[in-house]
């Protein structure tokens, strides 16, 4: 089945940049959210990236148009009937998730695709709940979703060979690089990066080093583009802590056991870049 029309469930961060690319490769765009003011704002977060492109030089003012002309925004996922694909850009949440994956899934075609971007939730719990567990997957983007290369493919036990071909040449049409995982808390990528960032944490809360210098160290030390705390504000305390939670759950290991001061941090309403508080953002840290 060849994938044209798009539906996005949530219009944060990472939900508006899915819809901006995927707008920017020609796909017919429909971005749905709660309430008017997150959908203005997530439309909005679009809209502004086409202009500061176009501001640049980058596209043209013609292509910002059409760009604009292939997304629209909602607020009744009943507009999803028509979707071939529809992906779940909302919180962490998995009994959230669930009760979408059910309402999407009496909305949208047979044969239409369902997604999630879950960092790290089960994909076949999201499956369970619907009656075409063969075409529900995992569509892990990355943060900033324009800008960083990969997606994960992530198959749960009943995902058909079908779905994930397809998932890769959506996820190629969109200029990304796919990889696929099994259905494992973390999948590839936050299977690895959660322990680091974790590490990162203990490390500054034993003081053997300063933040600052931790960054310093693994920007100079492996060329990392961001250290581990510029990372963390900039992906989110709070996600970070959902999917090392996520992890643990699945395996109980002290490597991905969250530290209290990430604990702390995000009780205290610290989540990084997102609102401002975080641990460059928003005044000093006391540890
Ligand atoms: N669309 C298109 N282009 C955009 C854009 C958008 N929405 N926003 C910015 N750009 C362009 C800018 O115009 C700029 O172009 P120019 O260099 O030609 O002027 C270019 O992108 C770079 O912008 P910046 O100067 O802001 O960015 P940096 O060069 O400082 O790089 C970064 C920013 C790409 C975020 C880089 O620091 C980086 O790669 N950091 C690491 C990010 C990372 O690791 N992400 C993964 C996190 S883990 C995750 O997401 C998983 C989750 O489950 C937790």
């Amino acid at each position: 089945m060849a994938i044209t029309k798009v539906g996005i469930v949530g219009g944060g961060l990472m939900g508006s940049g899915i819809a901006q690319v995927a707008a920017q490769a020609s796909y017919d765009v429909m971005l749905a959210e709660v309430n008017q003011d997150l959908l203005d704002r997530g439309m909005s977060r679009v809209y502004d990236a086409w202009e500061m492109l176009a501001g640049k030089g980058k596209i043209t003012a013609a292509q910002a148009g059409e760009y604009r002309g292939r997304i629209r925004g909602t607020l009744n996922l009943q507009d999803f009937a028509d979707r071939d694909l529809v992906i779940e850009a909302i919180i962490e949440n998995l009994d959230e998730k669930k009760i979408l994956f059910t309402t999407l899934d009496g909305i949208l075609p047979a044969g239409s695709i369902i997604v999630s971007n879950t960092s790290s939730l089960p994909i076949m719990e999201m499956a369970a709940v619907t009656g075409r567990e063969q075409r529900i997957a995992g569509l892990h983007f990355f943060n900033p979703a324009p800008l960083m290369k990969l997606v994960e493919i992530v198959r749960s036990i009943a995902t058909s060979d079908q779905t994930v071909e397809e998932l890769r040449t959506f996820a190629e049409s969109l200029a990304k690089t796919p990889i696929v995982a099994k259905d494992t808390a973390g999948f590839v990528v936050n299977f690895l990066l959660i322990p680091y960032m974790l590490s990162a944490v203990r490390m500054y809360e034993n003081g053997i080093a300063t933040k600052e210098d931790i960054d310093t160290g693994m920007k100079l030390g492996c060329g990392y583009p961001m250290g581990p705390f510029e990372l963390l504000d900039y992906v989110g305390l709070d996600t970070t802590l959902y999917a090392a939670e996520a992890i643990f759950k699945e395996y109980p290991d002290p490597a991905y056991a969250p530290p209290t001061l990430l604990r702390r941090m995000v009780q205290a309403g610290r989540y990084g870049r997102k609102n401002g508080k975080g641990f460059y953002v928003g005044g000093e840290t006391q540890q």
